[in-house]
């Protein structure tokens, strides 16, 4: 597959067959990741690469307190999206809705919080992987932090693997400080959940759209 194929084909996953990645294969989708580039090749990232029973009681944990309904606490505040991009954000949400809720099935508050549920136990991967940098570092590391990401996804699409970068995941920060160990003195970007893709399922499959380039293009001098 080449570069701008994998680019092009590469969409969030979110139905995973249940055999988990063997190690080495997550391995090699890491190896090549650390190729992206940083500021000034400082390389501000690490990784917990998640699987088998610690990420059963990550997901068990970050499903309690989503039950419980515990106040979110994310380390990168969430955007207040208003305008035009809360317009693309329930485009999303409504496509993303036509299928948990088929035609016939109300959307409840109740059917919602199921299924945020079930989206904090990383969509059912059989694997994760959680993004974090060195803390003092600033934004510029968190930009460096995205990089990898979008490297990572690309890595493993290319490798035959599925991904979806998760913020849900992370809303609770003190859970996987102690279940990851991660100290404080790194600040916890993003997770991404992994896994091989159920390629029936409509929810992978859904025409996704992006706005047309000379929306967002602006010349000068060509
Ligand atoms: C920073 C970030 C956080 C995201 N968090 C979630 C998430 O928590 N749950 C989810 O289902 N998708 C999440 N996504 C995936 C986006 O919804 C997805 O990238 C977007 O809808 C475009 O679809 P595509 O990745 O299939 O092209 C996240 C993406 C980014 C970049």
């Amino acid at each position: 597959m080449d570069a701008i194929e994998a680019i092009r084909s590469r969409r969030s996953i979110r139905v995973f067959k249940p055999e988990p990645v063997p190690r080495k294969v997550l391995q090699e989708v890491l190896d090549a990741s650390r190729w992206a580039p940083s500021w000034a090749n400082s390389q501000p990232w690490e990784f917990a690469v998640v699987g088998g029973k610690v990420l059963d009681q990550l997901k068990d944990r970050l499903e309690e307190r989503v039950k419980a309904k515990s106040p979110e606490s994310p380390e990168i505040p969430k955007p207040g999206f208003t305008g035009q991009y809360l317009a693309r954000i329930e485009r999303t949400r409504d496509i993303l809705d036509s299928f948990r809720y088929p035609p016939g099935v109300e959307i409840t508050p109740e059917r919602r919080a199921e299924y945020v549920a079930k989206a904090s136990r990383f969509l059912g991967a059989p694997n994760g992987i959680i993004v974090y940098i060195e803390r003092s570092l600033g934004p510029y590391a968190i930009f460096d932090a995205g990089m990898m990401a979008q490297t990572i996804c690309l890595t493993a699409h290319a490798m035959g693997l599925g991904t979806c970068l998760m913020a849900r995941v992370t809303y609770f920060p003190d859970i996987l400080r102690e279940v990851l160990k991660i100290p404080e003195s790194k600040l916890i970007v993003i997770g991404i959940a992994i896994g091989y893709p159920d390629p029936k399922a409509n929810y992978n499959n859904y025409v996704r759209s992006r706005e047309p380039l000379d929306t967002m293009v602006n010349w000068h001098g060509i």
